[in-house]
């Protein structure tokens, strides 16, 4: 029966267009925002993650194909229903049920899990034994990083030579949390007790950014961070660094910031090497003014943020474990001064 001109059937497909336009448009804007500098699995810059895009082009591909099938099927299946002296001979609906109801989705079942199989095989084969270790621990709410054999640590940032597969060694200092950078690797659980291992690989220079994948409380989204990829000599000098002391206050508030961070509160916490701070509870600072970021992608690092934080960081990150520092206002640009100068 041909409804088209029946007006009741024009008016609910009024109806339904008002609804779906908005749902179709919010659809593409929501999908445009998706790109710009967020990290994604679709731009893969390693190894690893170049396996994982591979994986998921080939998912993507499969499901377009399986769409437009069921499509075609169904506007057969409606043509056919328009004709009432078509006929389906006999025996023909079983054939029809077996290959599309069975066999294609055999054949698509068995590649997918093959090239699945393939993949995780390559995931799984990390770098040559001998080469650098890098030592990262999950905390609420970031990330502690150190380099096996070196005595330093820094936070929220590890460096990688380009072109290498490097080895990710991770622990959890609390409870369950996620390493991912998609731009490089899939992720890997942090487990409370349990070493685990990856390995980052990136072919080209640049900053990757990772984020904790698995939630971890209420600060679960600022615990993000950087993965540098730069040239072998480059990152020798980064390893270098971990293992010296902090440089040294040059101007008069520097210095006067250094003995209020070393004599006041901050020491019981933090530690900047080659002083008397030696805090392990929260990061480790002697880096922290060439940070890209402070409180684990909270806020740029910048000096009135890192005033700020020192102040009351409470109200950046709500639920950090660093409480309120009772700061003199006189002392304060003397602490960011000389935190700064920390690079
Ligand atoms: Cu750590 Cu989420």
């Amino acid at each position: 029966m041909d409804t088209s001109g029946d007006p009741g059937t024009r008016s609910r497909w009024q109806r339904w267009r008002r609804r779906l336009v908005p749902v179709v448009l919010g659809g593409v804007l929501a999908s445009a925002g998706c790109s710009g500098t967020a990290p994604s699995i679709l731009d893969p810059a390693g190894a690893g993650a170049s396996r994982i895009a591979g994986l998921w082009w080939v998912l993507f591909w499969i499901s377009m194909a399986v769409f437009v099938e069921v499509m075609l099927l169904l506007a057969w299946a409606l043509v056919f229903r328009r004709r009432p002296g078509v006929r389906v001979r006999h025996g023909q609906p079983l054939r029809f049920v077996a290959i599309t109801g069975a066999g294609i989705p055999l054949v698509i079942l068995v590649t997918v899990y093959s090239l699945g199989l393939r993949d995780l095989a390559a995931l799984g084969d990390g770098p040559a034994p001998g080469g650098p270790v890098i030592e990262v621990t999950g905390h609420k709410w970031w990330w502690e990083v150190r380099v096996a054999g070196v005595a330093g640590a820094t936070a929220n940032e590890l460096h990688i030579p380009v072109g290498e597969k490097v080895r990710i060694r991770l622990r959890s200092a609390d409870v369950l949390h996620s390493f991912w950078v998609p731009q490089l690797m899939s992720k890997t659980d942090l487990i409370p007790g349990e070493d685990r291992e990856t390995w980052l690989h990136a072919d080209r220079a640049g900053s990757y950014r990772g984020q904790c994948a698995e939630y971890c409380g209420t600060q679960h989204a600022h615990m993000t961070f950087l993965v540098v990829a730069e040239p072998r000599s480059d990152f020798d000098a980064w390893v270098t660094r971990l293992g010296s002391p902090a440089p040294q206050p040059r101007t008069d508030a520097q210095r006067r910031g250094q003995e209020a961070f070393v004599q006041g509160t901050c020491a019981g916490c933090h530690a900047i090497r080659g002083t008397g701070a030696n805090g392990r509870v929260g990061p480790d600072l002697s880096d922290v003014g060439s940070r890209w970021s402070i409180g684990a992608g909270a806020v740029p690092n910048d000096g009135g943020h890192l005033g700020g934080w020192i102040a009351n960081s409470q109200t950046v990150k709500p639920g950090n474990y660093m409480p309120p520092q009772p700061v003199d206002a006189d002392r304060l640009p003397d602490l960011v001064a000389y935190l700064q100068s920390l690079t």
